[in-house]
């Protein structure tokens, strides 16, 4: 064979790679409103920077004809390219060759990908959309699942990693992505389950439509195990470019900042009465979290699961900082199991990737009830304390309303290594609220009372005056000050210059157990 020739056969069988599954399947994928694992590449990684390896692989597998259907590149697209410049390491699963199920080669390229980015300290992006294990292949593909969720295990904390549910994505293959850093899915055209509504039905006979049981709303409002529930490809695809812009390629470096074009110590009036004077009158804590950060910009993670916590990225004076906050809208900012899950692992995540903490307190305490204490409020409230206190990044913090009881320790107080704590005026920082608090230390008081209404309202007002305030707690030096609200965009940032150099160790072990 002449170079000619090689040269002609090397472009044919790039083309016939090219082609997956065939442009029949092509089109049926467009049909669902999906793009194809190539497009999918090519709409994420910057223009011509993508490089694939492993085009030519085929599956080895001899048994039930299999060994007449080989499709180079086997079901998966592999390989490496930037976002925006930055580099990143990628697989795309081909759902046109073999429904992108997974085969022995398949789970091999996808280790090599995730190998190259754990040795070379950069994210690693996976995009699902596969029928699960291939099963003409048995245990060799759950074999290779095993060797996918190990290196899951080991680049945790090391790189992002990041995961695009954009199809089914079912069985044991879900437990690749519930690892990773983030789980972004897709409306109406992505779902996951561990199994699917057949075997619920034999099971448990119960009914449940694919999309009710697994699809992107299940998982992110109910299960918790989504972060992010977009329209369209390109959407969870541009989120994908949003959440790696406020991380590092690894966790010996910082996030990226940028340039800042929104002043610094730009102030807010509105702020000094956006907390009712009210205690019992909720309002929406992201009024103050977009007041604060650069251009007002937040981006919410697990925005529609335990809404009584809000989380989520954004940046001061152009440097990527983490918000954790208690929401008064919804169950009056209550710490439940939910929201402890919620906090612990979003702290968690800021403090692999070296993203400063910030904390915002209105926080009446845990929420009571049995379920909640069966459920194990206990381990998963302790969760908090155990991100918080292990955590050793920036950690910033300001109560604006309530920090009652425990809820006060856990929520990034100073006793859980708090860098810098403020207080707003309408701070109310105690072992629990007035009302609560009259009737047990007045009891016997309250009995014997003329007119106990009266003298309940007196001794709660007294109360609130003297113990539901911040000046208590600034007198101990718990709070390091009281701060006028519209003052809080400037005090943040002169805060986070102050701690940019933050070294801290923790002691040495194995690892921590933390509670699970
Ligand atoms: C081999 C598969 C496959 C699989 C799909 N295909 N899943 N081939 N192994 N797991 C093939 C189909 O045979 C079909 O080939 C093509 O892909 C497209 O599939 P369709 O069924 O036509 O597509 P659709 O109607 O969109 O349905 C998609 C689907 C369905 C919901 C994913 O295919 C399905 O239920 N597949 C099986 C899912 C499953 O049970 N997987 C195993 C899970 S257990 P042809 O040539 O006919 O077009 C698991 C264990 C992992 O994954 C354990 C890890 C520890």
């Amino acid at each position: 064979m002449d170079i000619e020739a090689k040269i002609s056969e090397l472009e044919r069988r790039n083309l016939e790679a090219d082609l997956g599954g065939g442009q029949k399947r092509i089109d049926q994928q467009h049909a669902k409103g999906k793009m194809t694992a190539r497009e999918r590449i090519e709409y994420l990684l910057d223009d011509d920077s993508f490089e694939e390896i492993d085009k030519f692989v085929v599956h080895r597998c001899q048994d039930f004809g299999m060994e007449k259907k080989k499709i180079p590149g086997d079901g998966v697209v592999t390989g490496y390219g930037t976002i925006d410049g930055r580099s990143v390491f990628i697989f795309s699963q081909d759902f046109t060759v073999f429904g992108g199920s997974l085969s022995g080669p398949f789970g091999e390229k996808v280790c090599k990908i995730m190998d190259l980015a754990l040795d070379n300290g950069a994210p690693v992006i996976g995009l699902n959309d596969s029928g699960g294990a291939r099963i003409q292949e048995g245990v060799v593909s759950l074999g290779s699942y095993g060797e996918i969720f190990r290196r899951n295990v080991l680049s945790s904390g090391v790189i992002p990693q990041i995961s695009v549910i954009m199809g089914p994505c079912a069985g044991g293959a879900v437990y690749s992505p519930a690892i990773t850093d983030f789980t972004l899915m897709v409306k109406k055209t992505s779902n996951m389950f561990v199994t699917g509504p057949q075997v619920i039905k034999t099971v448990t006979s119960e009914e449940v439509s694919a999309e009710a049981l697994g699809g992107a709303m299940a998982h992110n409002s109910k299960s918790g195990v989504a972060h992010f529930a977009e329209e369209s490809d390109q959407a969870a695809l541009d989120r994908v470019k949003e959440i790696l812009a406020f991380l590092p390629q690894n966790y010996r470096e910082m996030p990226p900042a940028i340039p800042c074009t929104d002043d610094p110590l730009r102030t807010d009036p509105a702020l000094n009465s956006v907390v009712p004077t009210n205690p019992r009158i909720p309002y929406d804590i992201r009024d103050i979290i977009n007041s604060v950060l650069d251009h007002n910009q937040f981006m919410e993670v697990q925005r529609h699961y335990a809404q009584n916590m809000v989380v989520g990225f954004g940046r001061l004076n152009g440097m990527p900082v983490g918000i954790v906050a208690n929401q008064p809208k919804f169950l009056a900012g209550c710490l439940d199991i939910n929201a402890s899950m919620k906090c612990a692992r979003f702290v968690r995540t800021c403090d692999s990737f070296n993203v400063p903490l910030i904390t915002f307190v209105d926080v009446p305490g845990f929420l009571p009830g049995v379920g909640q204490e069966h459920g194990g409020i206990i381990k998963h409230g302790a969760k908090i304390i155990y991100a918080y206190c292990e955590a050793t990044v920036p950690k910033i913090t300001v109560v604006t309303r309530k920090a009652y009881g425990g809820a006060y320790d856990v929520m990034s107080s100073k006793h859980h290594g708090g860098d810098i704590n403020y207080a707003y005026p309408t701070a109310e920082i105690a072992v629990m609220g007035p009302e609560g608090a009259v009737n047990i230390i007045f009891r016997k008081e309250l009995a014997e009372a003329e007119d106990p209404e009266t003298r309940r309202k007196e001794l709660v007002e007294n109360y609130r005056n003297n113990f539901a305030s911040p000046f208590k707690a600034a007198e101990l030096g718990y709070i390091d000050q009281i701060i006028f609200p519209e003052n809080t965009r400037p005090r943040l940032i002169k805060a986070l210059v102050m701690l940019k150099d933050k070294k801290q160790s923790i002691p040495s072990r194995r690892h921590g157990n933390c509670p699970l």
